[in-house]
């Protein structure tokens, strides 16, 4: 795999919940320009609406269960058409089941896309547990703070917008990371070997530091050298 910056990533970062997908995919979206495709964030979107499909949502992702591979891929692929993609982007949290993953290869083929590589983010679960149970974000701008490994310059204060009110995720407590967890072990985890034999899996440890981490999936990527 040789993917160069500028001819269009496309990229799926997977891994079990909490292994610092979103985080990364922000990084690398700041680095290298490319949309950041975040499956959980378009469902909390449209959960947060109220709509009878956001509560439907709502209910599935508060008990950490999966949404039905057809309606997150028919959301995926529309956001795959809008115009940010052109550049290439960054899959977060799909393909997710192994039929999301063989409907991925068919939607990129009959779009003329070439998936450059798929970057496992590997975290054992103590390590998953404290990071999902410290996280939440701030309420006006969303970004992302943890009560232990990335705190506020000022107490209460989001370094990014200033606002002064934040949440945590509803499925953020103990019983429903366990549950991902398993989902995660049972749904997901499949496709790992699935883009190991295309040739497409690339393995990074995710225990060292954000930055750490960022700079071992850049390497894998071939985005900067050894
Ligand atoms: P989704 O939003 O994708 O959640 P997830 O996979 O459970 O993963 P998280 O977002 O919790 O963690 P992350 O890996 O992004 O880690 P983060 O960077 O935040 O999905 C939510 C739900 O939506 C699913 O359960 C399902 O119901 C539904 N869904 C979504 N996609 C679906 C699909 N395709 N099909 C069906 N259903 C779907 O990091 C975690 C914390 O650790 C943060 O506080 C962060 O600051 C901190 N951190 C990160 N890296 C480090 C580090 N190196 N050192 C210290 N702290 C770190
Ligand atoms: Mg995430």
């Amino acid at each position: 795999m040789n993917c160069s910056v500028g001819s269009g990533l496309h990229i799926v970062l997977t891994g079990a919940p909490g292994c610092g997908k979103g985080t990364q995919a922000r990084l690398l979206k700041e680095k290298i320009g490319i949309a950041h495709l975040s499956t959980g964030e378009m469902l909390r979107a449209e959960a947060k609406t109220g709509s009878d499909l956001g509560r439907k949502i709502s209910e599935l992702i508060d008990k950490g269960n999966l949404v039905s591979d057809e309606m997150i891929i028919e959301m995926l692929s529309k956001r795959i058409d809008e115009q940010d993609c052109d550049k290439g982007f960054i899959l977060d949290g799909f393909p997710r089941t192994l039929p999301q993953a063989e409907v991925l290869e068919g939607m990129l083929k009959d779009k003329g896309i070439n998936l450059d590589g798929v970057v496992e983010i590997q975290v054992p679960d103590e390590i998953i547990m404290e990071r999902i149970l410290g996280r939440y974000s701030c309420m006006k701008c969303g970004a992302q703070y943890h009560d232990r490994f990335i705190k506020p310059k000022v107490y209460g204060v989001c370094d990014v917008c200033g606002g002064t009110n934040f949440y945590r995720r509803i499925d953020d407590n103990m019983n429903t990371v366990k549950n991902r967890l398993v989902n995660y072990r049972s749904l997901t985890y499949p496709t790992i070997p699935y883009f190991e034999n295309k040739g497409l899996l690339k393995t990074v440890d995710g225990t060292g530091t954000i930055e750490a981490t960022s700079e071992k999936i850049q390497k894998a990527l071939n985005i900067i050298k050894d």
